[in-house]
Protein backbone atom coordinates (compact mmCIF):
# COMPACT_ATOMS: atom_id res chain seq x y z
CA UNK A 1 0.00 0.00 0.00
CA UNK A 2 1.73 3.30 -1.08
CA UNK A 3 1.49 5.86 2.05
CA UNK A 4 0.27 8.50 -0.45
CA UNK A 5 -3.21 7.15 -0.07
CA UNK A 6 -3.70 6.53 3.06
CA UNK A 7 -2.95 9.55 4.52
CA UNK A 8 -5.36 11.84 5.39
CA UNK A 9 -3.84 14.73 7.45
CA UNK A 10 -7.21 16.17 9.20
CA UNK A 11 -8.65 12.81 9.55
CA UNK A 12 -9.80 13.06 13.18
CA UNK A 13 -11.68 16.32 12.39
CA UNK A 14 -13.38 15.16 9.38
CA UNK A 15 -16.70 14.20 10.60
CA UNK A 16 -16.58 17.88 12.62
CA UNK A 17 -15.55 19.91 9.96
CA UNK A 18 -18.44 18.14 7.28
CA UNK A 19 -21.01 18.20 9.84
CA UNK A 20 -22.61 21.53 8.96
CA UNK A 21 -22.45 20.17 4.99
CA UNK A 22 -24.34 16.62 5.83
CA UNK A 23 -26.80 18.87 7.51
CA UNK A 24 -27.56 20.51 4.74
CA UNK A 25 -27.26 18.12 1.85
CA UNK A 26 -27.99 14.94 3.54
CA UNK A 27 -31.81 14.85 2.57
CA UNK A 28 -30.82 16.61 -0.99
CA UNK A 29 -28.57 13.10 -1.30
CA UNK A 30 -31.42 11.10 -0.03
CA UNK A 31 -33.84 12.62 -2.65
CA UNK A 32 -31.31 12.30 -5.54
CA UNK A 33 -30.92 8.32 -4.32
CA UNK A 34 -34.51 7.81 -4.99
CA UNK A 35 -33.74 7.83 -9.05
CA UNK A 36 -31.09 4.65 -8.16
CA UNK A 37 -31.30 1.63 -9.96
CA UNK A 38 -30.96 -2.04 -9.25
CA UNK A 39 -27.13 -3.01 -8.09
CA UNK A 40 -25.37 -1.84 -5.39
CA UNK A 41 -24.62 1.65 -4.33
CA UNK A 42 -20.84 2.69 -4.78
CA UNK A 43 -19.75 5.45 -1.95
CA UNK A 44 -16.48 6.74 -3.11
CA UNK A 45 -14.17 8.24 -0.37
CA UNK A 46 -16.79 7.06 2.44
CA UNK A 47 -14.84 8.26 5.16
CA UNK A 48 -16.42 7.56 8.67
CA UNK A 49 -19.65 6.78 7.14
CA UNK A 50 -21.85 9.80 7.09
CA UNK A 51 -23.05 9.78 4.33
CA UNK A 52 -22.99 6.31 3.88
CA UNK A 53 -25.87 6.05 6.53
CA UNK A 54 -27.86 8.75 4.87
CA UNK A 55 -27.50 6.24 1.95
CA UNK A 56 -28.66 3.52 3.66
CA UNK A 57 -31.55 5.20 5.41
CA UNK A 58 -32.51 6.74 2.05
CA UNK A 59 -32.39 2.95 0.13
CA UNK A 60 -33.06 0.19 2.71
CA UNK A 61 -32.88 -2.55 0.48
CA UNK A 62 -29.52 -1.83 -1.47
CA UNK A 63 -26.16 -2.85 -0.77
CA UNK A 64 -23.59 -0.64 -0.43
CA UNK A 65 -19.99 -0.65 -1.05
CA UNK A 66 -17.63 1.87 0.38
CA UNK A 67 -14.83 2.73 -1.12
CA UNK A 68 -11.92 4.48 1.23
CA UNK A 69 -8.23 4.43 1.22
CA UNK A 70 -7.88 5.80 4.18
CA UNK A 71 -6.68 3.84 7.19
CA UNK A 72 -7.60 6.45 9.43
CA UNK A 73 -10.77 7.15 8.41
CA UNK A 74 -11.69 3.43 7.75
CA UNK A 75 -11.14 3.08 11.53
CA UNK A 76 -14.15 5.62 11.84
CA UNK A 77 -16.35 3.82 9.24
CA UNK A 78 -15.87 0.44 11.24
CA UNK A 79 -16.74 1.81 14.41
CA UNK A 80 -19.91 3.50 12.83
CA UNK A 81 -20.58 -0.10 11.45
CA UNK A 82 -19.98 -1.76 14.55
CA UNK A 83 -22.74 -0.37 16.26
CA UNK A 84 -24.92 -1.06 13.61
CA UNK A 85 -25.15 -4.75 12.56
CA UNK A 86 -27.93 -4.66 10.44
CA UNK A 87 -26.10 -1.67 8.37
CA UNK A 88 -22.46 -3.48 8.27
CA UNK A 89 -24.33 -6.66 6.81
CA UNK A 90 -25.15 -4.38 3.99
CA UNK A 91 -21.63 -3.24 3.64
CA UNK A 92 -18.91 -3.95 1.86
CA UNK A 93 -15.95 -1.89 2.56
CA UNK A 94 -12.93 -1.81 0.15
CA UNK A 95 -9.70 -0.45 1.35
CA UNK A 96 -8.46 0.95 -1.80
CA UNK A 97 -8.73 4.05 -3.80
CA UNK A 98 -11.47 4.39 -6.60
CA UNK A 99 -9.07 3.79 -9.50
CA UNK A 100 -7.89 0.41 -7.97
CA UNK A 101 -10.87 -0.68 -6.74
CA UNK A 102 -12.88 -3.44 -8.77
CA UNK A 103 -16.53 -2.16 -9.38
CA UNK A 104 -19.55 -4.37 -10.07
CA UNK A 105 -21.07 -4.64 -13.78
CA UNK A 106 -24.19 -3.08 -13.05
CA UNK A 107 -24.14 -0.04 -10.23
CA UNK A 108 -27.53 1.41 -8.45
CA UNK A 109 -25.95 5.03 -8.10
CA UNK A 110 -22.59 6.09 -7.65
CA UNK A 111 -21.90 8.53 -5.12
CA UNK A 112 -18.86 10.31 -4.95
CA UNK A 113 -19.51 13.69 -2.08
CA UNK A 114 -16.49 16.21 -1.59
CA UNK A 115 -13.86 13.74 -2.71
CA UNK A 116 -13.85 14.28 -6.98
CA UNK A 117 -11.42 16.99 -6.31
CA UNK A 118 -8.63 14.65 -5.41
CA UNK A 119 -8.73 13.04 -8.84
CA UNK A 120 -7.32 14.38 -11.99
CA UNK A 121 -9.66 14.98 -14.63
CA UNK A 122 -8.28 12.33 -16.40
CA UNK A 123 -9.04 9.74 -13.70
CA UNK A 124 -12.63 11.26 -13.49
CA UNK A 125 -13.54 10.45 -17.08
CA UNK A 126 -11.97 6.69 -16.62
CA UNK A 127 -14.47 6.61 -13.96
CA UNK A 128 -17.43 7.61 -15.65
CA UNK A 129 -16.36 5.11 -18.21
CA UNK A 130 -16.06 2.34 -15.61
CA UNK A 131 -19.51 3.65 -13.97
CA UNK A 132 -21.47 3.18 -17.37
CA UNK A 133 -19.64 1.16 -19.54
CA UNK A 134 -22.19 1.14 -22.30
CA UNK A 135 -22.39 5.19 -21.98
CA UNK A 136 -25.75 5.01 -20.73
CA UNK A 137 -26.41 6.16 -17.03
CA UNK A 138 -28.22 3.60 -14.64
CA UNK A 139 -28.41 6.01 -11.61
CA UNK A 140 -27.02 9.15 -9.90
CA UNK A 141 -23.90 10.27 -9.58
CA UNK A 142 -24.22 13.01 -6.83
CA UNK A 143 -21.27 15.09 -6.92
CA UNK A 144 -20.85 18.08 -3.74
CA UNK A 145 -20.08 21.37 -6.35
CA UNK A 146 -16.53 22.04 -4.33
CA UNK A 147 -15.38 18.90 -6.69
CA UNK A 148 -15.61 21.02 -9.75
CA UNK A 149 -12.50 23.46 -8.18
CA UNK A 150 -9.84 20.60 -8.57
CA UNK A 151 -6.66 21.83 -9.88
CA UNK A 152 -5.56 19.19 -13.11
CA UNK A 153 -2.75 17.97 -10.83
CA UNK A 154 -4.23 17.37 -7.86
CA UNK A 155 -2.82 14.85 -5.63
CA UNK A 156 -4.45 12.09 -3.63
CA UNK A 157 -4.63 11.61 0.21
C1 LIG B 1 -13.08 15.53 2.06
S1 LIG B 1 -13.24 13.80 2.38
C2 LIG B 1 -14.99 13.55 2.07
C3 LIG B 1 -15.53 12.36 2.82
C4 LIG B 1 -17.03 12.09 2.65
N1 LIG B 1 -17.35 11.72 1.28
C5 LIG B 1 -17.85 13.26 3.08
O1 LIG B 1 -18.32 14.02 2.23
O2 LIG B 1 -18.02 13.43 4.30
C6 LIG B 1 -12.48 13.07 0.91
C7 LIG B 1 -12.55 11.57 0.94
O3 LIG B 1 -12.09 11.05 -0.30
C8 LIG B 1 -11.19 9.98 -0.03
N2 LIG B 1 -10.33 9.82 -1.20
C9 LIG B 1 -9.28 10.57 -1.59
N3 LIG B 1 -8.74 10.13 -2.73
C10 LIG B 1 -9.49 9.05 -3.09
C11 LIG B 1 -9.43 8.13 -4.17
N4 LIG B 1 -8.50 8.23 -5.11
N5 LIG B 1 -10.34 7.11 -4.21
C12 LIG B 1 -11.28 7.02 -3.24
N6 LIG B 1 -11.39 7.86 -2.19
C13 LIG B 1 -10.50 8.86 -2.11
C14 LIG B 1 -10.50 10.39 1.26
O4 LIG B 1 -9.85 9.32 1.89
C15 LIG B 1 -11.70 10.93 2.02
O5 LIG B 1 -12.45 9.91 2.62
Amino acid sequence: MRQTRSVCPVAEHLDLINAPFWQAFGPVLGTLLQDAGEGPLIDIGASTGTGLKTMANALPQHEIIAIEPSQALRAGLFARLSEDPALAERVTVLSATVQEAALPPRLGAVVGINMLGHLRPTERTALCGRAWPDGSAHGPLPCSPSSHRAAPNASRT
